[in-house]
């Protein structure tokens, strides 16, 4: 185990806290990969949609899902790269322009041209978190995707940049270093899903990423490889359950345990006429009920979540742009039928993600799609460490030696993701 070499994924849901450690043994810098040594998980209530609402919670769930992690990787990490979401999230496109300084254009024009971009006044209530650069211009020449070497005068950037509350993010860091960890970075939740499910042809062509979680469904749609659109919605599986416990008078777990056992997302899934029985208290007596009504409550909230995600991206401009289909994922989209019902929604083809690629060692415990976001997490710190940003971070366990941390530079930082997501 190359200890410089570990990463630490933390994603902080709604439902539950996982973290996964894993080593990068790769070099490519776009797609390095990864190791997956450790997977930690914890449940937790201390989120509200997306937002820390309970900081102790939230550090007993980041304290125990790390420990977990921790000890199935046999080493001990000093930093993690962290996963954000929620309705606080937004982002613009901005340009900057740079005059070409010799007569071909060169790194240090393109890093003028982006900086340019990136200065944008951030309101004081607000953190800039990525800088995505799309496309450059170079004098009239538009869509050009790495303009270095190319002739001109006039260098042109557009950039994609999410900001997120101050407040969400401070909370965020505090529960993560009130369980002794350093936030590396905060990287956007359903920017990460993508890494980990996306493949590169799908964000060419254009695809849309809706992540089902517990409190939130994120979505993130890509066009000709490059980020279009980014949303948040305030509903997700616990919603579902919270159909499930009005509709058949059942308390909150026994509705998650039939959601899990008998539910599907896609009412035509299930066969017809079969029963089930409710678990039900001495009053309520011994309660049968088709199948069927169970899944058509879960298809009626799914639904009512996929067409506001529709109305969306449709009031973005890009329903004709997704000829790559919609890929769902988040530990809701684990439901049956739930790409089925996506594909009817939005009238495009669909599919369940699921993290996969470029993973190797534990890469079976990672394979469900409510390790999307971390999985991603990981995969965006193994870039850091490619690119020679975000390396020392690891400790054996039970080996007393500190390693040097090099976690304020990678703070400090912020260099542009190009050509990555
Ligand atoms: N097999 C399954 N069938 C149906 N639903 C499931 C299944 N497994 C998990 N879920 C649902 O997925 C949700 C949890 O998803 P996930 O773990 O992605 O959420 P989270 O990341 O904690 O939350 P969020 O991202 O919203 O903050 C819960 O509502 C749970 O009921
Ligand atoms: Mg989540």
């Amino acid at each position: 185990m190359n200890l410089d070499r570990l990463v630490a994924g933390l994603d902080i849901g709604s439902a539950k806290t996982t973290a996964v450690i894993a080593e990068v043994v790769g070099d490519l810098p776009k797609h390095p990969t990864v190791n997956i040594l450790g997977v930690g998980q914890a449940r937790t209530t201390g989120l509200r949609r997306g937002v820390v609402a309970d900081i102790d919670e939230t550090q007993r769930s980041i304290t125990k899902a790390m420990q977990d992690a921790e000890r199935m990787a046999g080493a001990q990490v000093e930093s993690v790269y962290a996963g954000i979401a929620g309705e606080h999230v937004q982002a613009m496109t901005s340009t900057g322009i740079a005059s070409v300084t010799g007569s071909e254009i060169t790194r240090a024009d393109v890093e003028r041209a982006n900086a340019v971009a990136r200065a944008q006044a951030i309101p004081q209530d607000r953190e800039l978190i990525h800088a995505i650069p799309q496309e450059y211009t170079v004098d009239k020449n538009i869509g050009i995707r790495d303009p270095i070497g190319m002739i001109g005068t006039r260098l042109e950037t557009e950039m994609y940049l999410v900001t997120i509350g101050s407040s969400p993010a401070m909370n965020l860091r505090k529960a993560v270093e009130r369980a002794s960890y350093k936030v590396s970075e905060l990287v956007l939740e359903p920017l990460a899903s993508a890494l980990s499910v996306l493949t590169d042809d799908e964000k060419e062509l254009g695809v849309a990423l809706v992540e089902m979680g517990a409190g939130t469904t994120d979505v993130a749609v890509f066009h000709e490889g490059k980020i279009r659109y980014l949303g948040t919605i305030g509903y997700g599986g616990l919603n579902v359950t919270g159909d499930i416990v009005h509709g058949l008078g059942v308390t909150q777990a026994d509705a998650e345990r039939l959601k899990e056992q008998y539910g599907a997302a896609y009412e035509p899934m299930v066969p017809h006429g079969e029963k089930i029985r409710l678990p039900s208290t001495g009053a309520q007596g011994d309660r049968e009920i088709p199948r069927e009504l169970l899944a058509h409550i879960i298809h009626q909230r799914t639904q009512e979540i996929f067409e506001i995600v529709l109305r969306h991206v449709e009031e973005a401009g890009l329903i004709k742009k997704l000829s790559a289909g919609v890929v769902v994922t988040g530990g809701a989209a684990a439901q049956p039928g739930t790409a089925d019902l996506a594909s009817d929604v939005f009238g495009t083809g669909a599919r369940l993600g699921v993290p996969g690629e470029f993973l190797g060692g534990l890469a079976d415990s990672v394979q469900s799609p409510r390790f999307s976001t971390v999985t991603g997490l990981v995969q965006y710190g193994a870039h850091r460490v490619a690119i020679g940003s975000g390396a020392g971070k690891g400790k054996r366990l039970s080996v007393g030696a500190a390693t040097p941390s090099m976690d304020h530079l990678a703070a400090r930082f912020k260099t542009w993701l190009q050509d990555f997501w």
